[in-house]
């Protein structure tokens, strides 16, 4: 079958990766893609979210199924848009409708739900200006630090923790003034919870679901994470204290109550879930949902995911996931993300990459996330360059390997951290 993959980052060229290994595929297209898809596939000068365009390449090409990797086309309603056009309804779409997106596009519509559905998460008061002063009040009942969240997309960067109540208090009034325009007119007050984070993936039919290999991302800037958040600066999986009694409580008190609460909503939901959640003393909580893969969580992910994707993503399509299987590889996968210097700030972009054939000599994998080619030359084209991925038996044996191949790779003001993994 022909297959058109959304997306341009490091999530898209690990998920192109393995859809391409599949025995199904026949062309796979990826729009845009950047210099690495460009090895695995077709990339296609299409925005993810110009679904005009989407449409008319999808038809002209035959394209068989559409999977989407970022969140902005989910939320925007591509699904539910290719699903009910007569010309495009025979096209399988991987994600969300644009109701099950809103788990990801509106925190006060992923709380709500959470509430409704006995999912345990944080304590919340949802606020607009015309109830602020019911919002400076709840602050006041909650202890430091203090959690505020934008309640629509900001590129990941709506959410604000503050250490003290007047700073909280003051970053109330201008979140709700319009400091992430719309997206922050509705903000969600959270207490905060103490506790380690990890990432987990559910592959839902709608009916059937399956699990992903966990994983943990590194989101600081700096080493110890500290400093800035960005995108993600590296992963792991396993996640050793997601052992079997803690994932049996995410199964059974979120994972089970999000997929029938889906269900009992009639909200249509045919994609990956991304489940944030934190230990809190060995209890799960959900810190957000995500409706996608993580970045860059996918390119270990995948490295684990042993069963062809493009026969799991069949059976969510004919809604019978229930009778594929997912295979899992047991060894440890690890990623080192290799950044543009500056990021998450002001960057230089264009600068030449070296050293692929030095690193396609090794067993790691590389997974490009901002690169672009310029006069038959890989450089530079965003924050996050390129994921070092590799296998070991340990995590401490996959994440040499990605570090030593971490240095092989070389471009101008290259920088990556040291110490993903420390808290494992
Ligand atoms: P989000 O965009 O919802 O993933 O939030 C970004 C980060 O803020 C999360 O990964 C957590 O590290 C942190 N965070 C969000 N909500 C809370 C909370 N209620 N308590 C503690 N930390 C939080
Ligand atoms: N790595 C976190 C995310 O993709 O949102």
């Amino acid at each position: 079958m022909n297959i058109l993959l959304l997306g341009s980052g490091g999530r898209e060229h690990a998920l192109g990766w393995k859809i391409a290994q599949s025995p199904k595929v026949e062309h796979l297209y990826i729009a845009p893609g950047n210099a690495g898809t460009e090895s695995i596939g077709e990339n296609i000068a299409i925005k993810a979210t110009d679904f005009p365009a989407i449409k008319e390449f999808v038809l002209r090409n035959n394209v068989d199924m559409i999977v989407v990797g970022p969140e902005d086309p989910l939320v925007e309603g591509i699904y539910d848009r290719f699903t009910n056009d007569p010309d495009t309804c025979h096209i399988a779409v991987i994600g969300p409708s644009a109701k099950g997106a809103q788990l990801e596009g509106s925190k006060e519509f992923a709380k709500e739900f959470m509430q409704r559905h006995n999912i345990p998460t944080a304590r919340y008061k949802s606020v607009t200006s015309e109830n602020i002063e019911e919002g400076l009040s709840f602050l006041e009942s909650l202890e430091a630090p203090y959690v505020l969240k934008a309640d629509g997309l900001c590129a990941g960067k709506g959410v604000l923790i503050l250490p003290t109540l007047e700073e909280a208090q003051k970053e109330l009034k201008e979140m709700l003034g319009g400091m992430f325009g719309e997206a922050s007119a509705t903000v969600v007050i959270e207490e905060f919870l103490s506790g380690i984070e990890c990432s987990v993936f559910v592959l839902s039919d709608s009916k059937n679901y399956k699990v992903l290999p966990v994983a943990k991302d590194y989101k600081r800037i700096g080493e110890g994470d500290q400093g800035l958040n960005t995108g993600g600066m590296g992963s792991v999986t396993p996640v050793p204290f997601a052992n079997e009694d803690f994932m049996e409580k995410v199964r059974v008190r979120i994972i089970e109550p999000t997929i029938k609460g889906l269900q009992k909503e009639n909200i249509v939901y045919k994609g990956f879930i991304f489940l944030g959640l934190i230990n809190v003393k060995g209890e799960p909580m959900v810190i957000e949902y995500n409706v996608r893969m993580g970045d860059p969580e996918t390119e270990s992910v995948m490295l684990r995911v042993k069963s062809d994707l493009v026969d799991l993503f069949e059976g969510v399509r004919d809604v019978n996931l229930d009778k594929k299987l997912l295979e899992i590889d047991s060894r440890t996968a690890a990623c080192v993300m290799l950044v543009s210097g500056g990021y998450p700030e002001a960057y230089e972009k264009g600068h030449p990459i070296k050293g692929f054939e030095k690193a396609n000599q090794t067993d790691s994998i590389l997974f490009h996330a901002g690169t672009a080619e310029k006069n038959r030359k890989i450089v530079t084209n965003g924050g996050r360059v390129i994921a070092v991925c590799s296998y070991g038996d340990t995590k401490e044996e996959a994440l040499a390997k990605s570090y030593k191949v971490a240095e092989l790779i070389d471009f101008e003001k290259k920088y990556f951290r040291h110490d993903i993994g420390f808290d494992l």
